[in-house]
């Protein structure tokens, strides 16, 4: 069936993630052994526009300001596919998308770049789907794309099925004046991808002592987010951050993200901490840091980050809004 053209921009947020999704117990649907808890980075977006046009003969995907095949390509071109099976076209589609951040600064791209495509692609599709079903639908692409759906924090529900592993809100952006500095010490991008890092995690001799202990800490951190408890949260996040590479270095094959500069940067708050300075790391997959620190601390903890050697950039995140609609620029 042919269709007019159809065009729809959406933006969203990546996010950062208080309690980490590390695992999948079905790697096809991108189902999470564990639920996890993410606060979404207003600073860091993907702006995605998708065009149905049947003139184009075949998909089209752009990433920044290249036309991208291989890997990168078949991922967008599945998630396409379960769009236009979801309306029942078969129309193909160019897809550009581009980052406000550049890629290597260990913020998620995967996760702006999938809820944004996730909700361009379905409304230029014409359907409109729910918070939750568009959750879903995001989760397919990358699992941690789900938590960018809703505003502010964001609470994925591992579920047992496609239809129940969805984000829902946790509290609004306006809840909580938090910032996320990411201190950028390497720009290299990722030797793993997080695909293998999900799927070597129950290889760790440590990984189901994990899952055991993680409903006592998301109860931790659910209390401390909605009672802006920065200390209880700060624990947490940097036992959690330690857990995920604790699993990541003993699974077999080994797998390091860190370095000598991560290090350095976790070092220094520990000792800023120690000197009054109330601000927590956190990481992901890769050696770059994530501070949470409330906003009175923002000014003083990138002036004393300018002072380390390693530091190449810092960026810094509110709590930012969910993926919306916006006018196709
Ligand atoms: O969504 P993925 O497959 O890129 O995995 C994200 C993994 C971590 O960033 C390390 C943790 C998380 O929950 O975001």
């Amino acid at each position: 069936m042919t269709m007019p053209v159809r065009r729809a921009t959406a933006i969203s947020c990546s996010n950062i993630a208080f309690i980490k999704y590390w695992g999948n117990r079905d790697p096809e649907l991108r189902l999470p052994w564990n639920d996890s808890i993410s606060m979404n980075l207003s600073n860091a977006t993907t702006l995605a526009t998708v065009t149905f046009d049947d003139a184009l003969g075949d998909d089209v995907v752009v990433i920044g300001d290249e036309e991208v095949g291989g890997a990168a390509r078949r991922r967008v071109v599945a998630h396409l596919d379960r769009v236009r099976a979801m309306a029942d076209i078969t129309t193909p589609a160019r897809v550009v998308s581009r980052n406000s951040f550049p890629m290597g600064t260990g913020i998620a791209s995967s996760a702006s770049a999938f809820a944004a495509l996730s909700l361009a692609a379905t409304a230029a599709a014409g359907l409109t789907l729910s918070e939750r079903e568009l959750s879903c639908l995001a989760r397919l692409g990358s699992g941690s794309a789900c938590r960018s759906v809703p505003a502010g924090f964001a609470w994925w529900q591992a579920g047992t099925s496609h239809e129940t592993s969805y984000a829902v809100q946790l509290a609004p952006p306006d809840h909580w004046d938090l910032r996320d500095l990411v201190v950028v010490v390497s720009t290299q991008h990722k030797a793993v991808t997080s695909a293998e890092g999900h799927s070597l995690a129950p290889t760790s001799p440590f990984f189901h002592q994990r899952l055991a202990d993680l409903p006592t800490r998301l109860a931790m951190v659910r209390r401390a987010v909605l009672e802006r408890d920065l200390e209880t949260l700060g624990q947490a996040l940097e036992s959690e951050a330690i857990e995920l590479h604790l699993i990541a270095l003993t699974s077999r094959p080994p797998l390091h993200y860190l370095t000598p500069a991560t290090l350095q940067v976790i070092h220094a708050v520990q000792t800023w901490r120690a000197e009054g300075l109330p601000a927590y790391f956190t990481l992901d997959a890769g050696p770059n840091v994530h501070l949470i620190c409330e906003t009175p601390y923002a000014d003083e903890l990138r002036t004393r980050l300018s002072s380390l050697p390693s530091v190449k950039e810092v960026i810094a995140n509110a709590p930012g809004p969910g993926v919306r609609l916006v006018d196709t620029p």
